[in-house]
């Protein structure tokens, strides 16, 4: 008998979804067990967001500063696992602080040290960072990702803010105005992540991880947009310089919480419009970057 467990956090149980198709071969399967653990944090984020709580989980997510989470059962503790599927989300181009605060607890230390982790990442469309700042987590607590799925809205950039906003704040995966694309990841992907199931139960049950990535990527489990990643890449830097400020403000905050809303309103609609067009220009200058950029984000 093989063990196999998910550890998940979700708001819209987008990411909970995810993971269980992703699985429906490993549940179906008589040899194998899936134990399912849902992250919970003691104090949680409100959900539908507002937006001043939208913008005030940014600085301590981007710092990744843990809060307190729900300890798991024992019966998820004591478990022996031959694997773990990891599914999470990004917020602020960072695993989204309900995550990080599992992998900074003492449970990640006990659930995925000296085990094989496969890390499924749905968000947005902005996860590269995100992907390195968990492979960290994963180097620091001795676990060994032997796989990488990656699930976005296929949206526009630009329409995909607009819808989910609409989605976070209402609590409703709703078309916004009638008319805009469905938010969040197509039913059509979710219910297709079905097909990673194979290729992940065959190394499960040879214990051979080695071909895995390469099989998941032949099935188109992580698409690369490279421009993304140059943003992704940007923002980051940008994003440490105001995250630092804001955290040192402890009277003004508020202020300063408002400052940054503008100021990423102004980058997104103003500044990357430019940039896109300064990026296609340049296109043939960049391919070598590029292709590597594609070798680093489709590995583990
Ligand atoms: C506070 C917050 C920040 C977010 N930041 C990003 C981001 O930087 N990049 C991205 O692609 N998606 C971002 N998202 C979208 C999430 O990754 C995710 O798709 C959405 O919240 C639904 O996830 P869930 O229901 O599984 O929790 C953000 C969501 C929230 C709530």
């Amino acid at each position: 008998m093989k063990n196999v467990l998910i550890i998940s956090f979700s708001q819209t149980s987008q990411a909970n979804v995810i993971a269980q198709q992703v699985c429906r071969d490993l549940y179906d399967h008589e040899d194998v067990h899936v134990s399912f653990y849902e992250i919970t944090l003691k104090d949680p984020f409100p959900y539908p967001w507002d937006s001043g709580a939208f913008f005030d989980a940014f600085p301590e997510t981007f710092q990744q500063i843990p809060r307190e989470i729900t300890p798991p059962s024992e019966e998820i503790l004591n478990g022996n696992y031959d694997l773990v599927i990891f599914s999470y989300q990004v917020w602020y181009l960072t695993p989204s602080l309900p995550v990080v605060s599992f992998l900074k607890s003492e449970y990640a230390e006990k659930l995925l040290s000296g085990r094989k982790v496969i890390s499924i990442v749905s968000c947005r469309n902005m996860w590269a960072k995100a992907h390195d700042k968990t492979g960290e987590h994963f180097k620091r607590l001795n676990a060994e990702r032997v796989g990488h799925i990656a699930l976005v809205d296929r949206a526009n950039n630009y329409a995909s803010v607009i819808t989910i906003v609409h989605w976070l704040y209402s609590g409703k995966k709703t078309r916004y105005l009638g008319f805009f694309p469905l938010p969040g990841v197509s039913d059509k992907d979710i219910e297709e992540s079905g097909r990673f199931g194979q290729p992940i139960l065959q190394a499960l049950l040879t214990n051979n991880y080695s071909s895995l990535q390469k099989q998941l990527i032949d099935l188109k489990a992580v698409e690369i947009k490279p421009f993304l990643i140059i943003v992704d890449r940007t923002a980051n830097k940008i994003f440490s310089f105001w995250s630092k400020k804001i955290l040192t403000k402890k009277t003004n905050r508020k202020r300063w919480v408002t400052f940054f809303k503008y100021y990423l309103l102004f980058a997104l609609w103003i500044i990357s419009p430019i940039v896109l067009l300064l990026y296609n220009i340049t296109y043939p200058l960049r391919l070598k970057s590029i292709r590597a950029d594609i070798k680093h984000y489709q590995s583990l």
